[in-house]
């Protein structure tokens, strides 16, 4: 097809070619080009120039063009190097020309309505004149190409370079998520934990079990292991099997074929089979039906999978990586989850701890995200003030990292000072957030000897003074509260 419309339009024309002047008559005319009837052919690739003699230029111009193809005695030459003056000249007298075609003049189709902006069959645009058509019609070109090639490719190769281009062009690592182009954040000893084990799993190939409560970063984890694998290249693909109605999940993991069921059109492929070459990610594995336990485990015995109403066995290379927040093995004891998929999984286990465990990432993740959110609202914010970082470390965070985000994302969008206020964050201080009244304690214990172990850069006998306690209670403190030499010199909350 066609990517620069073109008019016939014939006048006779003088080319030069080996310092010789050849005569001929145009045949067709376009911005991009000239289609030459002559005696005398030049062969493809050579150069010639040719006297625009043409009516609508005042001054016939002298144009090189490149010859494109020769065929039925004439040849096709592509223009270069004309000025902008010619260009507008013809492009003007193509466009005029162009609106009373009754073919469409990118696809060669039929065109009955004159009024159409695009044509029905190839889709171009057909409305020459208007504002912005050079780049429309370009955008219409590129994507098409575009759309040709990606035709052309294996599903591992359409997935990795989607996900090439959302990342590295696009900046953003997964649509809908606006969280994804961050890294995972974590200091403390537990998230470091975790980062250790991404990073010695990641390579090793073997099925991954997350767990943790709801909001914790298992996604998160489960795509740095994938991107950190042997698999980067190959997709991604999440399924989360609490989400899928129960009847339609075994179609969704494995697909069906053609006629398997009333209402299946045509054959479609599962999840399993779009995973190929990369991880597929079980999310809520908890939530999986008996049948499809029993299903996933067969699948991951011989990593072959047989569509539903289908006969063959497919094989399917990828890897799993599950994830809960329920107590799968309290779910084994009670006959809800089969004890083999359990152990088939959970090669190797990665707890995300909850975020009221994490101690100074909290304020850590709390002020990266409101530099985020904030330079997303246009905002001039400076930090929080004392009182929410203390209602910030003091909350008991049911909804752990998801809550946090969702919390600043909404306070940078409300806030209407230089300062987030607890109000901001719709928290309170000392608000009983449903824990014990021991727990409550330690948590405060807790915060009081870190605030004053920054307050006096990390000095254990000042400190221990501050808190009108010995050095050996101080260093009992330190040890049951698992706070580490590195975290005694935090200073204290960002002074407002
Ligand atoms: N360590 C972290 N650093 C930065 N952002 C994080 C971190 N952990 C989680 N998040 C953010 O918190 C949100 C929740 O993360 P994610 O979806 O991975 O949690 P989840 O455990 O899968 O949650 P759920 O159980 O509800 O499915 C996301 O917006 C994610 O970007
Ligand atoms: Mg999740």
């Amino acid at each position: 097809m066609r990517t620069e419309p073109r008019i016939p339009f014939e006048s006779k024309v003088i080319f030069g070619y080996q310092n010789q002047a050849v005569s001929g008559s145009i045949t067709n005319l376009s911005l991009k080009g000239i289609f030459i009837n002559s005696h005398s052919c030049p062969p493809k690739n050579s150069f010639v120039e040719i006297a625009l003699a043409v009516p609508f230029l005042s001054e016939p111009p002298n144009v090189m063009a490149k010859v494109k193809r020769t065929d039925h005695g004439g040849f096709a030459a592509d223009f270069f190097g004309m000025n902008h003056e010619v260009a507008s000249s013809i492009w003007s007298f193509v466009c005029a020309r162009l609106t009373s075609l009754s073919n469409c003049p990118y696809c060669g189709m039929p065109i009955e309505d004159k009024q159409l902006s695009h044509c029905p069959h190839c889709t171009y645009l057909l409305s020459f004149d208007e504002p912005g058509y050079f780049e429309k019609r370009d955008t219409a070109i590129t994507r098409k190409s575009l759309m040709d090639f990606i035709g052309k490719l294996s599903d591992p190769e359409v997935h990795a370079i989607a996900r090439t281009i959302r990342k590295y062009l696009l900046g953003r690592n997964n649509e809908g998520s606006d969280n994804c182009d961050e890294e995972m954040v974590g200091t403390c000893d537990k998230m470091r934990t975790v980062f250790h084990l991404i990073r010695k799993v990641a390579m090793a190939d073997v099925p991954v079990l997350i767990i943790g409560e709801t909001g914790t970063g298992k996604e998160m984890a489960a795509r740095a292991i994938h991107e950190r694998s042997l698999r980067q290249n190959g997709p991604f693909i999440p399924i989360n099997c609490g989400a899928i109605p129960k009847d339609l999940l075994e179609s969704e993991l494995f697909g069906h074929e053609k006629g398997a069921f009333t209402g299946a059109e045509r054959q479609v492929r599962g999840r399993i089979e779009y995973a190929a070459g990369g991880t597929l990610f079980l999310d809520e594995v908890g939530e999986l039906p008996p049948l499809l336990q029993v299903k996933i485990l067969r699948f991951l015995e011989d990593y072959r999978v047989e569509r539903v109403g289908g006969r063959e066995s497919i094989e399917v290379d990828l890897r799993i990586i599950a994830a809960t927040n329920r107590d799968l093995e309290k779910d084994i004891a009670e006959g809800r989850f089969r004890e083999d998929l359990f152990y088939r999984l959970n090669v190797v286990t990665i707890h995300m701890p909850d975020l009221r465990e994490r101690g100074e990432d909290i304020v850590i993740m709390a002020e990266m995200f409101l530099r985020k959110y904030a330079q997303k609202a246009g905002k001039n914010i400076g930090g929080f003030t004392r009182e929410a970082l203390t209602a910030l470390k003091t909350h008991h965070w049911p909804g752990n990292v998801r809550e946090l985000v969702n919390r600043i994302r909404r306070a940078a969008v409300m806030a209407e000072q230089r300062w987030i206020t607890p109000d901001n964050l719709e928290l309170k201080i000392g608000q009983n957030q449903g824990e014990g009244l021991k727990e409550a304690c330690k948590r405060f214990e807790h915060i009081l000897i870190k605030e004053t172990m920054g307050r006096h850069e990390g000095k254990i006998s000042q400190t221990a003074k501050a808190l009108k306690i010995s050095r050996s209670e101080m260093y009992y403190l330190l040890k049951k509260h698992g706070i580490e030499r590195a975290e005694r010199i935090t200073k204290g909350p960002t002074p407002v």
